[in-house]
């Protein structure tokens, strides 16, 4: 397998600029979410430049990770945003996203939650058809965008699969004419039309086929100014078996022939969305946590560390995957003999594992584990299960230096709620 070090993506790219993992839990404490600008950027471009059109715009979804430094440098590099809430709404605003930049993509919200984007001129889309009669009876000559289903799916787990015969988002394509008489009741008119297939594909043919499906509905609509395609674009995680990048120039030459010859048939220069939220964010974090323990128990090895699922829940929600780096005196280890282990965290449950059955090198007590790719539904998801206080967050600038991004949450924090 050679070196496991000489696979170490933080060495190849150099993530940790001036500084270094040790040095990083030193200033900031342990467990620690870092962020590389230089990742960060690159991923913005290669998504903002993916399909070679003219009208073509790339929305970030918020959701995957909201932290204010990192979208203001989302937005400098151009993008736009979808949201899925209010709070989503509220945080983009802060970052500086102009209503026109942002995109609603509701579900399954309250006739205030409407209201909230309604006021504050940024565009929505519904999910249904009951949504579309509250959100025309609340907005009436608005204009309004609506969700679809195209009827395909992809996604890397069961639970982040959204478009297809077995999930609750979007209108399905044969209630079109009840879309219309909604629309006409109204008088809303259709800005848009959007769709998600789900979360994270690697191949480009599912979502090649949900646009063609979607581009079908659109022509029944005169008059549209946008479609948006949703996200789900796929990153490596398994970077230790140097698995392929989804090849982003053919599906963006795809994407591109289809678009410019139905733009043609439409006779119109649609704006052209996509949402991704992983693709842009993942790569460039880094969760850091410090090994406090390491046991055997009836023969299997546990490293005990302090990066319970409070930090990370990926693994346990979705058995995902993430390559783990560790760390000796601040260094890569370099050892060639692995040993199969159990990382965990301090959480009481034993689903409480982040990274399963794993070979890596020898482990110690005092060692710092890196995980990989976490800048994704990392921090998003992070909570304060067991009272346990959400990371600190930093970033590692373009020019090395690194800086605090968010604090740690501390004790007070847990009952700021209860001031009542
Ligand atoms: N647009 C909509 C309407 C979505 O629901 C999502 C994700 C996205 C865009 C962005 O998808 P992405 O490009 O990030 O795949 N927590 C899960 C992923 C949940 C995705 C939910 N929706 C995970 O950690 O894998």
């Amino acid at each position: 397998m050679g070196s496991y070090m000489n696979n170490y993506f933080t060495v190849q790219t150099g993530f940790y600029g001036n500084t270094s993992p040790d040095r990083l839990l030193e200033q900031f404490g342990s467990p620690l979410y870092v962020y590389n600008e230089n990742i960060l950027r690159k991923r913005c471009r290669e998504m903002a430049n993916l399909v070679p059109y003219a009208n073509f715009k790339a929305n970030y979804s918020v959701k995957a990770n909201s932290n204010l430094e990192l979208l203001k440098i989302v937005r400098s590099e151009g993008l736009h945003a979808d949201a899925m809430s209010p709070g989503e709404i509220f945080v983009l605003m802060k970052a500086g996203f102009k209503p026109e930049e942002i995109f609603y993509v509701s579900n399954n919200v309250s006739a205030g939650e409407m209201k909230f984007a309604i006021e504050r001129g940024i565009i929505t889309s519904i999910d249904s058809l009951s949504q579309l009669e509250l959100y025309g009876r609340i907005n009436p000559g608005g204009k309004v965008a609506v969700r679809f289903n195209p009827g395909v799916g992809a996604g890397h787990h069961e639970k982040v699969i959204t478009g297809g015969k077995k999930t609750k988002f979007g209108v399905n394509l044969d209630l079109v004419d009840e879309v219309k008489r909604i629309l006409k009741k109204y008088n809303l008119k259709l800005a848009g039309i959007n769709q998600h297939i789900g979360s994270l594909f690697m191949e480009g043919d599912p979502y090649i086929e949900g646009l063609k499906s979607i581009l079908s509905v659109a022509e029944k609509f005169d008059d549209i100014e946008f479609l948006d395609f949703g996200g789900g674009f796929g990153i490596p995680y398994r970077k230790q078996e140097r698995q392929p990048r989804l090849d982003l120039d053919t599906l963006g030459k795809k994407l591109g022939d289809i678009i410019s010859s139905w733009v043609k048939k439409y006779e119109k220069e649609v704006i052209i969305k996509i949402e991704p939220g992983r693709y842009i964010v993942a790569e460039c974090g880094v969760l850091l946590g410090t090994v406090y323990a390491v046991k055997k128990n009836y023969g299997d090895t546990y490293v005990g560390t302090d990066l319970g699922f409070n930090t990370l829940m990926r693994p346990v929600m979705y058995d995902a995957h993430h390559e783990i780096e560790v760390y000796k005196n601040g260094k890569p280890v370099s050892t060639e003999v692995l040993e199969k282990v159990n990382i965990v965290g301090n959480i009481c449950e034993s689903g409480d594992i982040i990274a399963k059955e794993r070979l890596l090198p020898k482990i110690e007590e005092g060692d710092i584990i890196g995980v990989m790719d976490a800048g994704a539904y990392g921090y998003s998801m992070a909570s304060n299960y067991n009272n346990r206080l959400r990371p600190a967050e930093v970033l590692v600038r373009s020019n090395g230096e690194v800086s605090l991004i968010r604090r740690r949450d501390t004790l007070e924090d847990l009952v700021r709620n209860f001031d009542l």
